[in-house]
């Protein structure tokens, strides 16, 4: 080779490598974040508050949208704007859309809920079946079903209002297990309420910080017996209940199939003839364990925001109720039919997402891949936050965005102005398959509560307002609320008839 040739192709290479090193996205900045506070752990203590998502939206002002930590070596981002977050989660959906590896989540086996799937062959498999089971159109089949629970729910709220928490979430339970399993709850204390509501908490705050295995994952393998594994033994109990509550009601469907034909087929039964291989079985029923754990306090959760939001905002509950009274006359609950006749009910519930989001940082995405967005550079393998409270704080699109205000939804001419708040049903592949159902499980409650009863500030026997009681979670996945005090009375003995004989109907 002559010396010309070896020199031109040095120089090439040279200029390769240096023009390589140039674009790769390694070189380019992290995205803004404050700076970490320990040495070993990063930003661990900036995180470990209550209501971070406060805090992060607090941050924008400082570092702007996309704000970038590191928790023991882990990249966090935080997507503190909707169009970043359809950028990156949906247009980018290709390699946004797995899911972090957490410690606890994988000794109590959640790795194989739909929500905490890595994105893969198994996931979608997941996904075809909630596809499958509640796609607009299948949604629609379950009406009859929604609207036999909310004369349950009625009915119980005429007997004890006080326990209005409980009967929402027998309400968005027994909708979800009627719908799935054809199997009815008809008490609160029914064993698969219980069973949820253990592996719904643990869901909650398994992945916080306060868990020491999950900066430190090694001492997953600490016997449970060790002293000082209590977490392991909370892990182990859960990882029970949750195979439990896969298995139970789903044998429960198999079992009873020949009794359960009537007027609704279950997902269950459905479904099963597409799912024959012990791999697609074993899919199908963690799938439709999921939309159970993942459907009952969202929705429950949603109709007691619905109630807050009324009893500080008489005004607008006084204006709903006129609305509903003018399309009904006052003699009949509200149905389906009546959807498109009530916008105002409909605006109503896009303010309860918007107002109060029940997954304030929805739920985290992962990405598979190094990316580079807005000249920074977002390492493969980041967690990434949506910050749906920032988003649904957003001052330029929600003008004093803490006011309950249904009148954002809503043109000039009272009619629905296309924003749906879906941001608060999370982005891309992943989001949220259930929100079909859900919307109009609480819109349906939303209006037949309206309709039949007053909900007011609960007054003390000299007259005096009694504050709500109402505590918001202030950590974990979810911001559920939970004692609530309001007063929940019929509005006339018309009312309560047309609840007892609407229920003596049904059931
Ligand atoms: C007000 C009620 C609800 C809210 C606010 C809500 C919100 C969300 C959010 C924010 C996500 C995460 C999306 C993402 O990763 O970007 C999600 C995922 C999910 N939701 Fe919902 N949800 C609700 C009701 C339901 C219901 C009723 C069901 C079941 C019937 C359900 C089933 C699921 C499942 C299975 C996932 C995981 C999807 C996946 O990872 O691919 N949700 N939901």
């Amino acid at each position: 080779m002559s010396s010309e040739l070896t020199l031109a192709i040095l120089t090439l290479s040279i200029v390769s490598v240096c023009v390589w090193a140039l674009k790769s996205p390694q070189r380019l900045p992290y995205p803004p974040g404050p700076p970490p506070t320990s040495f070993i752990a990063g930003n661990m203590s900036d995180i470990s508050t209550p209501n971070v998502w406060r805090k992060y939206t607090e941050w924008t002002k400082q570092y702007g949208n996309i704000i970038y930590l590191r928790i023991f070596g882990q990249p966090i981002v935080i997507l503190n704007s909707l169009e970043d977050a359809l950028e990156l989660l949906e247009r980018r959906s290709g390699y946004y859309s797995s899911r972090p590896v957490v410690p606890m989540y994988e000794i109590m086996e959640f790795s194989s809920v739909t929500t905490l799937r890595a994105y893969g062959p198994e996931w979608r498999t997941h996904r075809k079946v909630f596809q499958q089971a509640f796609k607009p159109d299948s949604c629609m089949e379950y009406r009859p079903i929604q609207i036999k629970k909310v004369y349950d729910m009625l009915n119980a709220l005429l007997q004890t209002p006080e326990r209005v928490e409980a009967h929402s979430r027998r309400y968005a339970g027994s909708i979800i297990s009627s719908v799935v399993y054809g199997y009815d709850i008809v008490s609160d204390d029914d064993p698969l309420v219980e069973l949820v509501e253990s592996t719904e908490q643990a869901f909650t705050v398994a992945p916080l910080p306060k868990w020491l295995v999950n900066g430190f994952p090694f001492l997953r393998h600490i016997p449970s017996w060790f002293p000082g594994a209590g977490f392991k033994r909370y892990a182990l109990s859960i990882r029970h209940k949750w195979h439990q509550q896969v298995d139970v009601p789903f044998k429960y469907t198999i079992t009873a199939s020949e009794s359960l034909g009537g007027s609704h087929t279950p997902v269950v039964l459905s479904l099963l003839n597409g799912y024959t291989s012990e791999e697609d079985n074993q899919m199908l029923k963690e799938a439709l364990g999921s939309a159970y754990s993942a459907g009952v306090g969202t929705t429950a959760s949603s109709i007691v925001v619905f109630l807050i939001a009324m009893v500080t905002y008489p005004q607008i509950c006084k204006r709903a109720q006129d609305d509903i009274d003018r399309v009904t006359g006052g003699q009949r609950l509200p149905d389906y039919g009546d959807l498109k006749s009530l916008p105002y009910i409909q605006a109503i519930i896009r303010e309860v997402l918007r107002w109060r989001p029940i997954t304030p940082l929805g739920i985290t995405h992962v990405n598979d891949k190094d990316d580079v967005y807005n000249g920074y550079y977002i390492p493969k393998g980041s967690i990434i936050y949506s910050n749906i409270w920032a988003m649904s704080r957003d001052p330029i699109k929600y003008k004093d965005p803490e006011v309950f205000n249904p009148d954002r939804f809503l043109t000039e001419a009272g009619e629905l102005n296309g924003d749906e708040v879906s941001f608060a049903f999370g982005f891309g592949r992943r989001i949220c398959p259930g929100r079909h159902l859900t919307v109009a499980s609480i819109w349906l409650a939303a209006a037949v509560i309206l309709a039949s009863f007053d909900v007011e500030q609960k007054k003390d026997s000299s007259g005096s307002a009694i504050p709500l009681g109402v505590k918001f979670n202030d950590e974990g996945v979810v911001c559920t609320p939970a004692g609530l005090l309001c007063s929940i009375t019929p509005r006339s003995e018309k009312a309560r008839q047309i609840i007892l004989e609407g229920h003596r109907d049904v059931f």
